[in-house]
């Protein structure tokens, strides 16, 4: 019997079940948007993004730091349209590749506001950077500093602005494959060769070190460890600028526990970094990713199948293709059916891709779901279409804007002409041998 009438934090801000007990994101009613665009799809709440950013901004401002700037890790949402909200909330840009650095100028990032990381920045990355003039470059290798060398005597522009990444060893709780702080990280500099790398930029004209960089880990709770990173990192001198790394945690599931306030994180570090000597003059940036988009977004899906065997399987029109979380790092998502929430059938929610491991929710509490039924994932905005993939042939689903009541699609499903979009015929493909 499906009661539910109210919503964890977990949906996006503005969430509701309607008064046909429907899933509202938006003011969209989650039903119809499925049956107009189709599923799987993406749905994010627009004012939830443009809230989170701003409650950023806000702590920022509030914190007494005189230059705080927020920056936007895209990997976490590489969309577009989700970049545009944040260009336009006045944030600024982290990009992690020639292809992250498109999409943010494609988004209408001025370069000044975009900070290029990577461990393995390409040639072409590098030269991207120093000809569009990025606000900073994060180097992570001495490897890295002699391209950047080599690239200045052919590049004619003015000085670039560096920062160092070093790895503080410092560990978060999370878990370990998006840990990145300890001291055996593929990650930045380690805190014995940081001086070192900190000498060899100053050392080339071409390049002016403004400070350094640290991302100790990501999906992090609690905060201590950042005011660790930070204790680390300040032994390194005095610098203009201090780049914290984003890691803030979010809620995924009700039974979750909450993850601190924006507005405790960004204290939190603000006081750290006063409490080791960092003036409030010093620029400070910090790089959510999830924190900004995680909660925002939503996916919807279509009921294919439901079979009982040991278990309830209740199998749907995507899964590992469009959320790899739970498969790559065991991430509880919860699921409920759209129109029906509250449910109390214990069932494993399951992909439609060819492999045991493509479950989405290994259990859910659904009410009774049939063929047909939407269901629905909430907090999938961050690193879910970011990751998105073809395995089996499936298009990639289209990310739809919900505000106020009125809903457009930002970006497109793929379509199977776009699976076969980049192959080049005759050459490339298996003679006709019809
Ligand atoms: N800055 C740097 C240098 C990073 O490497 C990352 C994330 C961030 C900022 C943003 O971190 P956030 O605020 O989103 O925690 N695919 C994984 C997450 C990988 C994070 C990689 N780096 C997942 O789905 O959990």
């Amino acid at each position: 019997m499906a009661t539910r009438t109210t919503l964890s934090d977990v949906y996006p801000l503005g969430s509701r079940l309607n008064e046909h007990g429907r899933l509202e994101v938006g003011g969209c009613d989650t039903i119809e948007l499925a049956s107009e665009f189709g599923t799987p799809a993406y749905v994010v709440a627009e004012d939830d993004l443009r809230s989170r950013a701003r409650a950023f901004v806000r702590a920022g401002r509030d914190s007494g730091q005189e230059d705080f700037q927020v920056v936007f890790a895209s990997k976490a949402f590489p969309c577009t349209a989700v970049l545009r909200v944040f260009a336009q909330e006045g944030l600024w840009c982290d990009v992690a590749s020639g292809g992250e650095l498109h999409l943010a100028l494609a988004a209408g990032f001025s370069p000044e506001r975009l900070v290029l990381h990577g461990n393995a920045k390409s040639q072409l990355e590098l030269g991207m950077g120093l000809e569009l003039g990025v606000g900073l470059i994060v180097v992570d290798n001495f490897d890295e500093i002699d391209r950047l060398e080599g690239l200045l005597a052919e590049h004619a522009g003015g000085v670039q602005p560096v920062l160092v990444r070093v790895t503080p060893n410092v560990w978060g709780e999370t878990h370990e494959k998006i840990s990145t702080g300890q001291a055996d990280s593929k990650f930045g500099f380690g805190m014995a060769e940081a001086q070192e790398a900190i000498a060899r930029v100053e050392a080339i004209p071409g390049l002016k070190l403004e400070g350094v960089h640290a991302h100790i880990g990501s999906q992090l709770l609690g905060l201590e460890p950042f005011r660790s990173e930070v204790a680390e990192v300040a032994k390194l001198g005095d610098f203009p600028v201090w780049d914290l790394g984003g890691g803030l945690g979010v809620r995924y599931t009700e039974e979750q526990p909450g993850p601190p306030s924006i507005e405790e994180y960004v204290s939190e570090m603000v006081s750290a970094v006063r409490a080791h000597g960092i003036g409030p003059d010093r620029r400070l940036l910090i790089e959510p990713g999830r924190a900004l988009t995680a909660n925002a977004c939503v996916t919807l899906y279509t009921v294919e199948s439901v079979k009982s065997n040991v278990s309830r399987w209740v199998a749907v029109d995507g899964g590992m293709s469009d959320n790899l979380r739970p498969m790559l790092y065991g991430a509880g998502y919860e699921a409920q059916v759209a129109d029906r929430f509250g449910g109390d059938t214990s069932c494993v929610l399951a992909g439609k891709h060819c492999e045991s491991g493509d479950v989405i929710v290994r259990e859910a509490l659904l009410a009774d779901p049939k063929p047909g039924d939407v269901i629905v994932t909430p907090a999938t905005g961050a690193y879910g279409y970011a990751m998105a993939n073809n395995y089996n042939g499936v298009p990639r689903s289209p990310v739809i804007f919900c505000s106020r009541g009125d809903a457009r699609v930002v970006l497109r499903r793929e379509s199977f002409d776009d699976l076969t979009a980049r192959d080049v015929a005759p050459e490339g493909i298996a003679p006709d041998v019809s």
